[in-house]
């Protein structure tokens, strides 16, 4: 089977070695406000903050080819007069060597053609509002050689709507070159536009020739493939005053003597106005600038690994735990569902999924955590109502309260308590938050009325209503905003008991027991016989009186979610039921490659009445392997003591597992980032392909059902929790787990049927 890249864990990353993989694999860059998708033929797009109206470059979804443009580096060989980019594309030209390899934060390129070797490696350091571009340039033959180098990135309108009204703004943009200070400058006059920064693109060696026009470089009749002037060894030195589509070309010539090396950067830069634009160019102006932001770059990931480090024996999970899932959660949590090479970037940033991102951020970096959960909670209604999508950086906040997800504050006292338990500091509870229309409250009171707001709304069972979905946005296709959500009951049986003890720690006991009564009348109705179904709970109590995800259905007969959050919230403690269910799940969910969300999948019309299925038979939420849902199913395992079905769960969901199993051709997506869905067997030949990558919910479920879990180490309120549930595969374990700024090694090992729990602390951390 064809491999495209391996992993290299030695240095944490993931190395490509042929272009031509089956889809764009990117990598993400940034300092959580310049940010970019960079893949492994530097197609990709660079965004400030929000990438619905902060877009600096261009990236076109839909124009084939695909993944184009990005940040490219050109090569003009003056001895060959060849054009070729060391990241293959666009040019296409052959390479006798190429190696894309993507790391946390750091994506390099290495090609070599006839001689010549160019090294390019893009990151954001954390300290400036830069992508740059680390160039190295080497001569491997004895003789000299005469080079031109060229960077190329196409500059975008910012407003990805702006992008579609391009007619009228070719006034109010222009692009220079300017010589004193060697760069080419944005400048955008857009009125009424949210956003006017300063942009500019720069370099570190004089330049010979530039372009800010992007047909200019690629000439008439040319292309990016084939830019004429390049190739002809020829600048127009073209500069748009008045607008047009702007391009960062900037030429430098190099002459190499035998054997030499030579090194430059390029800057792609933001500021808020052209003063401080200056001042980083001018900060950017030596490649000893690039070092320093490196080594800085290389800290924060340094120090984002000593957090927890695990040797399990099985190098997949190993890797994943410790490398490629907290690099997926600092995305997903900085992006949401926002932009990629699937998303288009004008999503914004959901209540939910947002909160659900923070979670694992809470051990990874609980500041952070911290931060993303006020500033989702400042999106509260005061009602205690959540919303279904918000902009932080527009200037109208503007928030989109519909469609309706029931669950949405169902959510936020699931992370906030893992939070206080992490940093042991409950005074967060106390912080005060704002709420959308305006007045504040305590984040503690932020979740009380966010609870309050789902049982004030229940059906005529006792349940949730759904309104227009839950957490699976594919019940809307029953369009029954009084059916009654089985799954978010079973949630708010979960989130009371979280949220009673840390009402009483804050002596709120009337809270406590409005909770705790909360879960036990919920409780009782989720094992009544209106959800349980006799061997599984239902999903949905319709408003019509049937019922969905029940034995009498010949579609939508069994779901996931409830199966889980039986067991997770307790619900299926009941006779057992929680342990059934989620034998059913194995039996009439599992495959080869992943736990269906439901099966059988719909075909058509459920019911006369329904209207047709949303997703095709074996696609997201009707029948494909939901990574996201089956990361309860994990913990629910877990908490059953049944590591070698937990186990089995989890790996299955591992993309370089799933790469693996018939080929990375077959799975698509990168093999280093979680998927939200794998198609499921009703898509025939292409079941076990991988669907979206990297955003979402998986990341940060999966590092806390693979960390908290499996490997059972928790947070608590005086120390770690350490109740692992290990699979028979994994002999002996060692965790390295930064806890409150000490360092504990917790050794596992399985001793006649038990696990003997060890653990020592390590030299004080100086984090
Ligand atoms: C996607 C959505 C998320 C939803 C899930 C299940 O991941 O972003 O909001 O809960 O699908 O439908």
């Amino acid at each position: 089977m064809k491999q495209y890249g391996s992993f290299d864990d030695a240095t944490r990353s993931f190395v490509i070695t042929d272009p031509l993989t089956p889809g764009p694999w990117i990598n993400y860059l940034g300092n959580r406000r310049l940010q970019a998708f960079i893949s492994q033929q530097a197609g990709g797009l660079c965004w400030y903050k929000e990438p619905q109206t902060r877009r600096l470059t261009r990236y076109h979804w839909l124009p084939a080819p695909s993944d184009r443009p990005g940040f490219y580096l050109y090569v003009r060989d003056h001895q060959t007069g060849v054009v070729w980019n060391p990241h293959f594309a666009p040019t296409c030209a052959a390479l006798e060597r190429y190696a894309c390899r993507h790391a946390p934060g750091v994506t390099s390129f290495t090609g070599e053609r006839d001689g010549v070797r160019i090294t390019v490696r893009y990151f954001v350091p954390p300290g400036h509002d830069v992508l740059l571009w680390d160039v190295t340039a080497e001569n491997l033959t004895n003789a000299a050689r005469k080079l031109t180098l060229a960077s190329f990135t196409e500059f975008g309108l910012l407003d990805a709507a702006r992008e579609l009204w391009w007619c009228y703004l070719k006034n109010q943009v222009g692009f220079h070159f300017d010589a004193a200070e060697n760069w080419i400058r944005y400048d955008y006059h857009v009125f009424e536009a949210p956003y006017t920064p300063a942009i500019f693109m720069s370099c570190t060696e004089a330049v010979s020739g530039f372009e800010c026009s992007r047909d200019a470089f690629c000439g008439k009749g040319g292309s990016l493939e084939r830019p004429l002037g390049l190739t002809a060894g020829t600048w127009s030195n073209s500069q748009l005053p008045g607008g047009g589509h702007g391009a960062g070309v900037l030429g430098v010539e190099l002459e190499l003597a035998a054997g030499a090396t030579r090194r430059l950067g390029y800057v792609l830069g933001v500021a808020p106005d052209s003063t401080q634009a200056a001042a980083l160019r001018q900060h950017f102006s030596q490649v000893a600038a690039f070092d320093e932001a490196h080594a800085a770059l290389q800290e924060f990931w340094a120090n984002r690994a000593t957090v927890l480090q695990a040797s399990t024996g099985d190098a997949h999970a190993d890797r994943m735990i410790n490398t490629w899932n907290p690099l997926n959660c600092e995305v997903a949590l900085n992006i949401a569902r926002g932009i990629s090479t699937d998303h288009m970037g004008v999503d914004g940033l959901r209540f939910r999924d947002t909160m659900q991102d923070a979670l694992a951020m809470t051990v990874l970096d609980p500041a952070r955590a911290a931060e993303r959960v006020k500033l989702v909670l400042s999106f509260q209604g005061q009602d205690g109502s959540g919303n279904f999508a918000f902009w932080p950086d527009s200037p109208d906040r503007r928030v989109s309260l519909h469609p309706v997800r029931c669950d949405n504050t169902v959510w936020p006292v699931m992370t906030v308590d893992n939070l206080v338990k992490e940093t042991g500091d409950i005074r967060f509870l106390e912080e005060s938050v704002p709420f959308r229309e305006g007045g504040a409250a305590s984040v503690y009171e932020h979740i009380r009325r966010g609870l309050c707001y789902i049982d004030d709304r229940r059906g005529p069972h006792g349940l949730p209503l759904l309104f227009h979905a839950d957490w699976n946005d594919g019940l809307a296709i029953f369009r029954d905003e009084r059916a009654e959500s089985v799954m978010l009951g079973m949630q708010m049986v979960y989130a009371a008991k979280l949220f009673a003890p840390l009402a009483r720690r804050l002596g709120r006991t009337e809270d406590a027991a409005w909770a705790e009564a909360l879960a036990v009348r919920y409780t009782e109705v989720l094992n009544s016989d209106v959800a349980w179904d006799g061997a599984w709970y239902a999903r949905l109590l319709l408003s019509n009186g049937k019922r969905i995800g029940t034995a009498g259905r010949s579609e939508g007969r069994i779901y996931l979610e409830p199966q889980a959050w039986s067991v997770i919230s307790g619900v299926g403690d009941f006779e057992g039921r929680g342990r059934r269910a989620m034998d059913a799940a194995r039996e009439h969910l599992d495959t080869e490659c992943g736990l269906m969300i439901c099966a059988p999948p719909y075909t058509g019309i459920p019911e006369p009445t329904d209207p047709l299925t949303g997703n095709a038979p074996g696609t997201g939420e009707n029948g494909a392997i939901f990574c996201h849902a089956t990361t309860w199913a994990v913990i629910a395992e877990c908490l059953l003591g049944r590591g070698d079905q937990a186990y089995a769960y989890y790996r299955k969901m591992l993309p370089s597992v799933a790469a693996e199993r018939r080929g990375q051709d077959h799975w698509v997506r990168e093999p280093y980032a979680f998927n939200s869905t794998v198609l499921g067997p009703a898509r025939g030949d292409d079941f076990g392909a991988g669907g979206i990558g990297w955003l979402t919910g998986t990341a940060s479920w999966m590092y806390v059902a693979a960390t908290q879990y499996l490997l059972g180490i928790r947070p608590d309120w005086d120390d770690l929790q350490i109740k692992p549930c290990l699979p028979a595969a994994w002999g002996e374990v060692t965790v390295d787990r930064r806890f409150r700024g000490q360092l504990h090694r917790i050794a596992l090992r399985r001793r006649n049927g038990d696990i003997a729990v060890s653990r020592c602390l390590l030299d004080s951390d100086p984090q």
